[in-house]
């Protein structure tokens, strides 16, 4: 179950997202906000990533207007390593060595195009279970 969260900012994209799960046939709960009309980025941070820690779903999207403000308040949460990205190698490599569980993106960086192929990419890859990235993962949560 993907959990899906966002600002205002990052309604719309999130609306496009929806769309491409749907697509998928992937399942997944939105957590809020509801419309375009300007509301706080932390309340859907939380919410998404209090769903993600409590393992009632396994990871999330979270868009505001830059991704910032909303991955800082997500990766406030113990459990929770919420990336920013813009581009697909990130998305790869945040699963691959971080295994990041929330995917953080700005609606007003990028376009509906490119974030669909960043959603696509972070819920594709698999983290690299190397013993490397295990341990600097543990020393994260130290
Ligand atoms: C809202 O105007 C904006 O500050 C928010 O979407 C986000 O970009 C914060 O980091």
């Amino acid at each position: 179950m993907i959990a899906l969260g966002s600002d205002h900012g990052g309604f719309e994209l999130k609306q496009e997202i929806i769309a491409y799960l749907k697509e998928k046939n992937l399942e997944y709960k939105d957590y809020g906000c509801e419309s375009k009309e300007s509301c706080d980025y932390p309340v859907y941070a939380k919410k998404v990533a209090n769903a993600i820690v409590s393992g009632e779903c396994d990871r999330g999207i979270l868009i505001c207007g830059t991704g910032i403000g909303i991955s800082i308040t997500a990766n406030k949460v113990k459990g929770i390593r919420a990336a920013v990205c813009h581009d697909t190698f990130s998305a790869q490599a945040t699963r691959e060595h971080n295994d990041a569980n929330i995917l953080a993106m700005g609606a007003r960086v990028v376009g509906p195009g490119l974030a669909l192929k960043i959603v696509e990419t972070f819920l594709n890859t698999e983290f690299s279970n190397d013993e490397r990235h295990i341990r600097r993962i543990e020393q994260m949560e130290g």
